[in-house]
């Protein structure tokens, strides 16, 4: 059992393989957080003595202990308004004008399974390896329930939460914050680890130590954004990647959200995470229900590297659906880079045997194939083919793939509706935009009220209809703006706070319908690149276009950034031209085709335009990521180097059972007389004997044979460790390929 209760001392324990969570009902009802950490039998009441701490005030019932404040006391899901002044939880004004919100514990229940959140996406049980728990808080003054869920996955160390807030009483009540879970560290020194960035540099590892104040991460973009990420990381001062206690917050919500972490008058952490409060408010009228997205929480002493193992395998097992999650996907080659929106049918055919003969097997057509749309200022919404470029339309075109022994994929942007296209003339009122004012556009384009079930219907219908009509295996879902104008004609005025958190259930909705009905289609997420990238479309997309940036060297750095919280079977990465279209950058093709070794591989170019050096390459990074790809989606990511900090950057892939392995090595910064490149590998079976193979080296070499034995054992090379030759040139690389002998 994962979950038991202790009557006498009324204290809840969730127990997972290498962590306890224990929350305890404190003397008048507040359900009190008291222990998340490192595996310990016990109870942990006695951490929090009587602390008469001024100016924190009592419960009524509790008027002669001034030992007790519910704001000196870690909470399991703050009030507000009532005693605790730290960052609340939930926030509400009821129709008789009653605010704030008092939770005291009623009653627990112990659940076989996980819990499911009604609309949204959430982790899932596969083979009856987690329990629930739901505690019920209640406010009767307020007329709201609140019911805790916990999701536990005891083999995977990994806890879930989520609220559902039921209007008990006979009039409206408005939310105007329903945060997930709040987590209370209330002993220790800790750093904040958050993933910021901007468009074509996404998730940015920062980490800052923490201050007394609140420190905010999130979105008001309507989308969980290229600006930041909703995963951090609450960490020791002391942690890194091998060693430390970390905390990891993972929301599973592509919305505007809200991760705060506040350092209290106690010397006490406070993270509360959810959806964003501000321009959020929600109506529940007598008897209705909100639930909230679900935060994804795992705790680990093994630093960095254990916590983002702990992430990967969850995300892939318990969170990514499709089939594709762990299959090796097409290698593909898509028109973007190669053509942009200059194309016709000859030249997409010419593309495509160009991409046949290197050895690619889908076709992706980008931007550009549907209504009048020459340049990204019109056409969106019009989801048939432009019979200008493509005569006969989409059907004739995918024939010839097959002919040709492609699959064929597809670029939309459905979320989207352009000024100038058939479906604004038909439907202006479909669009976000305020009455009386005129909208904020972004890429020219407007964004569809996905609030209103028709709207998201006739999307439905519209994909549904492609996917239907044509052979098509592979969707590249994209979305190139941020949300503003939150304003809906499908609701009344008191309501337009929901349209932000109701666009995106639509959205979640049209995704679910979609991907259930037709399984078989690899769906890619995509924002502009990573503007999305998140939990909760991981749970419908195995993978997403992590950049728009397909610079190798800024590649390495945004990857790095990602794999803090998602595995690299969620990376979509592409091989194209150099110098780089983005920053204008010359590297060599092999340490293009390295960098791109994610779960998607792919190209971006126009083979017509390579050397047949060139496509000889190309051949053998396609027989590369045959032969080893499975190691990069199934395997353990170990970060070797931060990227930046030094003059090359090392990471390493290890199958789980440990018996294969790949190293790369980029040199990103060259320099004059460059020295060998040291790395220590991570995730060997130190008594297993490796035969170590020189998988290529791209760039010129400066020493010569450096791997004298073909056999090492793992503890040579995880504590003794590798040199690689010095290596000269723009941006080489190299790379190792490790096989345990039996
Ligand atoms: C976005 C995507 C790109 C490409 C363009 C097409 O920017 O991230 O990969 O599909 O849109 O307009």
């Amino acid at each position: 059992m994962s979950i038991s209760y202790d009557p006498k001392r009324k204290t809840l324990t969730l127990a997972t393989k290498n962590t306890t969570y224990q929350m305890g009902v404190g003397p008048v009802g507040h359900l009190l957080h008291l222990y998340y950490g490192r595996r310990a039998e016990g109870s942990f009441g006695h951490l929090y003595p009587p602390h008469d701490c001024g100016f924190s005030p009592n419960p009524y019932e509790l008027r002669d202990e001034r030992g007790w404040s519910p704001d000196t006391m870690p909470q399991e899901y703050s009030g507000s308004d009532t005693g605790d002044f730290r960052l609340p939880c939930l926030e509400i004004a009821a129709e008789d004008g009653v605010r704030g919100a008092d939770l005291r514990y009623v009653r627990h229940e112990i659940r076989p399974g996980k819990y499911g959140l009604p609309g949204l996406p959430a982790s899932f049980d596969r083979e009856g390896e987690a329990e629930t728990l739901a505690v019920t808080l209640s406010d009767p003054a307020a007329g709201v329930e609140v019911e805790l869920l916990y999701g536990v996955f005891a083999a995977r160390d990994v806890i879930t939460r989520a609220a559902r807030i039921v209007n008990v009483s006979t009039r409206a009540v408005r939310l105007e914050k329903a945060a997930s879970m709040c987590l209370d560290i209330p002993f220790g020194t800790w750093d904040l680890l958050h993933f910021h960035g901007r468009h074509t540099m996404e998730r940015q590892p920062e980490r800052t130590c923490l201050s007394h104040g609140v420190q905010s991460v999130g979105s008001r973009r309507g989308a969980s954004s290229h600006q930041h990420d909703p995963f951090v990381i609450l960490c020791g001062r002391d942690a890194a990647e091998d060693a430390g206690e970390c905390y990891g917050l993972m929301s599973v919500y592509s919305g505007s959200f809200e991760t705060d972490v506040e350092l209290d008058q106690m010397n006490a952490l406070r993270a509360v995470a959810g959806i964003r409060h501000d321009g959020f408010s929600w109506t529940l009228e007598p008897g209705e229900a909100f639930f909230t997205p679900e935060v994804i929480l795992s705790f680990t002493d093994g630093g960095f590297t254990a916590l983002s193992h702990t992430y990967h395998r969850f995300l892939r097992r318990n969170i990514c659906r499709s089939p594709w999650t762990e299959r090796p996907r097409p290698i593909l080659l898509n028109s973007w880079e190669a053509a942009y929106f200059d194309f016709d049918a000859d030249k997409l055919l010419s593309i495509a045997r160009g991409a046949k003969a290197l050895g690619a097997e889908l076709f992706v057509l980008d931007d550009g194939w549907f209504g009048v749309r020459n340049s990204d200022s019109s056409g969106l919404g019009d989801w048939f083919a432009n019979e200008k470029k493509l005569p006969g339309g989409l059907a004739p075109l995918i024939r010839e793939m097959g002919r040709l022994g492609l699959r064929f994929g597809l670029w939309v942007e459905p979320e989207m509706v352009s000024e100038d296209s058939e479906l604004y003339r038909a439907h202006p009122d479909w669009a976000l935009t305020v009455p009386g004012r005129k909208p904020v556009l972004g890429r020219e384009q407007l964004v569809l009220d996905l609030s209103r079930p028709e709207v998201a219907d006739w999307l439905y219908d519209t994909i549904a209809g492609l996917l239907t009509d044509y052979d098509i295996s592979y969707i590249k879902w994209d979305m190139n703006r941020s949300l503003t104008d939150l304003y809906s004609r499908g609701l009344p005025p008191d309501r337009q706070g929901e349209v932000g958190h109701r666009y995106m259930l639509g959205l979640y909705g049209v995704l679910e319908r979609l991907t259930a009905s037709f399984p078989h289609v690899l769906f890619e997420g995509c924002a502009g690149g990573g503007g999305r990238f998140d939990a909760g479309m991981l749970a419908y997309f195995p993978q997403i276009w992590c950049s728009d940036n397909t610079d190798p060297i800024a590649r390495l750095a945004i990857q790095h950034g990602t794999s803090f919280g998602y595995p690299m079977s969620a990376v979509s990465a592409h091989v194209s031209a150099s110098p780089n279209h983005q920053t204008g950058r010359t590297t060599p093709l092999g340490t293009r085709g390295l960098a791109a070794m994610g779960g998607g591989f792919g190209y971006e170019l126009d083979p017509g335009a390579l050397t047949p050096e060139e496509a000889e390459e190309i051949r053998r990074q396609i027989a590369r990521c045959r032969e080893y790809g499975d190691i990069v989606l199934t395997g353990d990511l170990y970060r070797l180097t931060v990227p930046g900090k030094g003059p090359f950057t090392a990471w390493q892939t290890v199958s789980e059972d440990g018996a294969r392995s790949i190293l790369c090595a980029v040199v990103t910064e060259p320099a004059g007389n460059p020295l060998p490149m040291h790395v220590r590998l991570k995730g060997l079976d130190p008594a297993g004997r490796y035969a170590v193979t020189d998988l290529d080296v791209f760039g010129s070499r400066e020493t010569g044979a450096w791997l004298p034995e073909e056999e090492y054992t793992g503890a040579a090379l995880m504590y003794g460790g590798v040199t690689l030759p010095s290596l000269k040139g723009d941006y080489p690389s190299a790379a190792l390929y490790l096989e345990r002998r039996d």
